[in-house]
């Protein structure tokens, strides 16, 4: 195992970080993490090193990438809240990648969003897009890999809508709800990065899954395969955007933020792209019935405990 080649993946206790380092493991790579959360469970145990991201001490994040034949990076915040931000991912976002060129990393795959843009009124979808041009400005050998939405597994976005879906008699959609998104099952989308990982040159692909749909049809499918099928009916956004709140305040997280329901709205999760995985997710849903939904899966609590497992929240 000492030979064989050292992978770094950024937050691999959390969510898609997990589901890649376990493909690297099963192809016989050694990887490290970088995490927020060393003291999380790790379901690796000894298989998988851990380090702090030292976004603060920039020689000792390159001591951590030295050596690393591919970095994959999945770090984000999904929005600004008390102790982080959109603009301190960045920065530190363009630490890791000063520091992956410093400690010489033959190749790194990143993970960025659909429909990126430097003109973006969104901090989402802009500070993606300044950091692709960061990684192409590093000169490092990279894809850029832009996922729309997951699914599967802990994912918060789906799970959390079938959530709604069992409790509430009704599921109200923000404005007329035919604007379209495309999910990805995030066991496809890791072999995506496990892919990347091996290829050569510089790419960009749209992680997009083999389903469109617009929001009102996803949550009916979602209704469909859980056997929840609730009237779906059209709210103006800030209603729906201020129920959202009342029932975060319910259940101590930040369900949606009102740039999401933007980014949503304007079709920014739909790209038309040819899918990049296979799972669809009417399949997946109707076979995770029992489970989908079930519990609500919460963003900050995340955030606030960084020792138990995702799965566990
Ligand atoms: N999930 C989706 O549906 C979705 C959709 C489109 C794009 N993406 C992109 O996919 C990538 C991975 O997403 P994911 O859902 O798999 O993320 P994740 O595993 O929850 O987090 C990825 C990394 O970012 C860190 N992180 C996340 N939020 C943080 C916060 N508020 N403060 C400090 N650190 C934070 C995590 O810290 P720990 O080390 O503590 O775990 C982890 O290292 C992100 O770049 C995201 O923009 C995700």
């Amino acid at each position: 195992m000492a030979d064989a080649p050292l992978h770094v993946v950024t937050g691999a206790f959390g969510y898609t970080g997990r589901y890649l380092a376990e493909k690297l493991l099963a192809d016989g790579i050694r990887v490290r993490t970088l995490t927020n959360s060393p003291q999380r469970k790790n379901p690796f145990g000894d298989q998988v090193e851990a380090r702090p991201f030292d976004f603060d001490r920039p020689e000792r994040l390159v001591e951590s990438l030295r050596g690393a034949a591919v970095l994959y990076n999945t770090y984000w915040v999904r929005f600004d809240k008390v102790g982080f931000s959109h603009d301190a991912a960045v920065d530190r976002t363009r630490t890791l990648f000063r520091a992956a060129a410093e400690a010489k990393v033959g190749r790194v795959v990143h993970v960025s969003i659909t429909s990126p843009s430097e003109s973006s009124p969104l901090p989402y979808f802009r500070g993606k897009a300044l950091l692709e041009r960061a990684l192409v400005e590093s000169g490092l050998p990279h894809s850029i890999v832009r996922p729309a939405v997951l699914f599967g597994g802990e994912d918060i976005l789906v799970n959390n809508i079938a959530w709604v879906l069992r409790r509430f008699p009704v599921f109200g959609v923000f404005g007329d709800g035919r604007y379209r998104l495309q999910p990805i099952h995030v066991e496809d989308f890791a072999a995506l990065l496990q892919n990347e990982g091996r290829a050569t040159g510089n790419r960009v692909i749209d992680a997009v899954g083999p389903e469109a749909f617009t929001y009102r049809e996803l949550v009916a499918a979602i209704g469909r395969a859980i056997g929840k099928k609730r009237p779906i009916v059209s709210v103006p956004p800030r209603l729906g955007y201020v129920v959202g709140l009342v029932v975060g305040k319910l259940v101590g997280d930040v369900t949606i933020t009102w740039e999401e329901v933007q980014g949503l709205m304007a079709g920014l999760l739909y790209t038309g792209a040819p899918p990049a995985g296979s799972t669809r997710l009417t399949d997946w849903a109707r076979a995770s019935a029992k489970t989908l939904g079930t519990r609500y899966h919460s963003e900050l609590a995340r955030r606030r405990d960084r020792t138990r497992a995702y799965a566990e929240m």
